[in-house]
């Protein structure tokens, strides 16, 4: 069977730990002879129907350094902008590729095209999760801390793609996760259905209270701009600046998946500080893209 990362309870939590740790080893095997290239011959498609800077440079440089040849297909440049089916727009890749990495707006378009598509498909941002990011993150955070485990993470600000795949790892994994959010901007009961154990509260200190890790999105995501002055004013007492790091754990780490925007979602002294993961989990995104390309490359039939 065909291996899609859709969300991450398609990897489970015994899965998601073997990306970390192998995500670990392709990191520290990087530049050296002994780096695998378990891609070699294949060819894998990105396919971008949103704007990216890291998840683009990400999945090319991983296709690239597994011996992949990566093709970048942007939506106005493919057929799929002039209304051609998304099951067509699949089976033309399945055709053509070994595998597939597909950023889109509308969830459901990404699982139709991973439902008519024969190579495997992998979620690289829609407006319901993101996966790879918080892989990354994961990774950042066992990079700086030796573990994922046992700490205490606090996310404030709007449930976003981002915070509903991580509120998914909390789940999977069994972390302490606290989302502090506006009425009207936090999960929802589908959301929280993705995990049994997360705190929900409107308080941003009351979360940011003895955490270990902090996390945060920009107030405006992709899809989001009519929206934007009522964002900005529900989600500013939500800014991670200094004070209220303050009443975190000492160490604490802070995380955003960027871009940021300094000054509103995250003071510039905290997103660019020593407690800062952000720029780690930078370069993570490409150790576990490659672990995900892998990982997605073992099981696949080989039909193209
Ligand atoms: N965090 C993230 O996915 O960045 P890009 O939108 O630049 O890919």
């Amino acid at each position: 069977m065909k291996r899609d990362l859709i969300s991450l309870a398609d990897l489970g939590a015994p899965g998601v730990r073997e990306i970390l740790e192998e995500s670990s080893r392709l990191e520290r095997l990087r530049g050296t002879a002994a780096h695998p290239r378990p891609l070699a011959g294949l060819s894998v498609a990105l396919l971008f129907d949103l704007p990216s800077t890291r998840s683009r440079l990400a999945l090319e440089v991983a296709a690239v350094e597994l011996g992949a040849h990566p093709i970048v297909i942007t939506g106005e440049a493919s057929q799929a902008s002039r209304g051609e089916p998304i099951e067509d727009t699949a089976r033309v890749l399945g055709r053509s590729v070994a595998l597939v990495a597909c950023r889109t707006p509308k969830h459901t378009r990404l699982t139709a095209l991973a439902a008519a598509c024969a190579a495997p498909v992998i979620n690289a941002l829609t407006r319901k999760s993101h996966p790879l990011q918080v892989l990354a993150d994961l990774h950042a955070v066992r990079a700086a801390r030796g573990r994922v485990d046992g700490l205490r993470y606090a996310w404030l600000g709007d449930c976003t793609n981002v915070a509903r795949s991580w509120i998914e790892a909390a789940g999977l994994l069994g972390l302490d996760f606290t989302i502090a959010s506006p009425a009207g901007y936090g999960p929802g009961a589908a959301d929280l259905a993705l995990s049994g154990g997360v705190t929900v509260t409107e308080d941003p200190h009351a979360a940011a209270a003895n955490a270990d890790v902090i996390l945060t999105d920009t107030w405006v995501s992709m899809g989001f701009e009519d929206s934007a002055e009522g964002r900005h004013q529900a989600l500013s007492p939500y800014r991670v600046t200094r004070e209220l790091l303050a009443g975190a754990a000492p160490g604490v780490n802070v995380l955003h998946c960027l871009p940021a925007h300094r000054g509103e979602e995250i003071d510039a002294d905290v997103l660019d500080g020593p407690g800062s993961l952000v720029w780690d989990a930078v370069a993570a995104r490409l150790h576990t893209a490659k672990a995900v390309l892998a990982w997605a490359a073992a099981a696949r039939v080989p039909a193209a």
